[in-house]
């Protein structure tokens, strides 16, 4: 009976998310321009596209912020441990936590006491944390959430009353333009309280032909990056996107820096979603895909400060390419 009534929930919980993807396609697809949003890239196989992503040479933000925090380690720590209070170690889009790990590990060498709660839009994702991370590093207490940011880090609130450090690495805060990510950063404020902190890695301008290559790769991984979500729609959503009438294009503005992908459809043609919804794209239309916001140190702390955060700490990479910040609530 127990496990009937599991199944159900999970089933419920299934159908819940397909319908927000639907509605959230099919929108953003009868919007002008279309567009898609790139929260939706991370399937199974978007997770999986992101690692090869993250190997290939040119896609530099992964080196750079891991450069980071295997070097300054120590300096990271000891700036989130700060007065050594007991706290609850949240990260919104953990992906595989090979990042995160490296405090992780640090601060479990130090007998410092936290809990880990990895946060992560892909189910996928936390089911492989919950079960490989306890192996990995022993003595780890770990909770993994899958769902939207927010929801989870009230979740993860209820949960304990500890003091909360919230990792937020990788740039991700660069999938939104400025003005939705000072939202974003003013939101996440409101979940926490006076005294809690955020670890926030951010990439930053830079010569504007090495933030395009690395969105250009020339193995073509970010172009099937892009292409994945159009055979996930077709997938999920029974629709019939042919992956051959799009090209992968991608842009960078240094003045905005702005870095932004489209896929362009190279012909006329018609696309049936779920059998009734007919979209129709015209040769050279395209669908905006995805920002990757590229942010000066000035922007950063602008961010910081309008969202009720003092900036505290920063630690750079050798090439000043990217920047792990250190925020406090006030
Ligand atoms: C995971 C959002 C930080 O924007 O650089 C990589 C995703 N897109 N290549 C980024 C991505 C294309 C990545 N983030």
């Amino acid at each position: 009976m127990a496990i009937f009534l599991v199944q159900s929930d999970l089933k419920e919980q299934i159908h819940r998310k397909t319908d927000q993807f639907y509605d959230d396609v099919i929108s953003g697809l009868k919007s002008t321009p279309k567009r898609l949003n790139s929260k939706y890239f991370y399937d199974a196989n978007g997770d999986k596209l992101f690692q090869e992503l993250m190997n290939c040479p040119e896609y530099y933000p992964t080196s750079c912020e891991i450069e980071i925090l295997s070097e300054k380690t120590a300096d990271i720590c000891e700036a989130i441990v700060a007065d050594g209070d007991d706290f609850d170690l949240i990260e919104l889009g953990a992906g595989d936590a090979t990042k995160s790990t490296f405090l992780l590990k640090y601060l479990l060498k130090q007998k410092v006491d936290f809990t880990y709660l990895p946060i992560d839009i892909s189910d996928n994702v936390i089911s492989y944390l919950n079960i490989t991370l306890p192996v990995t590093l022993p003595g780890l207490k770990i909770t993994g959430l899958n769902g939207e940011y927010f929801d989870m880090l009230e979740k993860a609130a209820a949960l304990s009353d500890k003091r909360k450090v919230v990792l937020f690495l990788g740039s991700n805060i660069g999938n939104m333009p400025i003005s939705d990510a000072i939202a974003f950063c003013k939101e996440l404020r409101k979940h926490l309280n006076e005294g809690d902190m955020v670890l926030i890695g951010m990439d930053l301008k830079k010569n504007p032909a090495t933030v395009l290559a690395a969105y250009n790769d020339k193995g073509g991984i970010t172009k099937r990056f892009n292409l994945n979500l159009l055979e996930r729609i077709n997938r999920e959503l029974n629709a019939d996107f042919d992956l051959t009438n799009f090209e992968h294009y991608p842009t960078y503005d240094p003045e905005t820096g702005a870095c932004k992908s489209y896929l362009v459809s190279i012909k006329d043609q018609q696309v049936t979603i779920n059998g009734k919804e007919k979209i129709q794209f015209l040769k050279d239309e395209y669908i905006y895909m995805e920002i990757s916001q590229k942010f000066s140190v000035a922007q950063t702390e602008h961010m910081a400060t309008k969202a009720g955060f003092k900036p505290v700490n920063r630690f750079f990479d050798s090439k000043n390419w990217f920047l792990d910040a250190v925020w406090i609530a006030e």
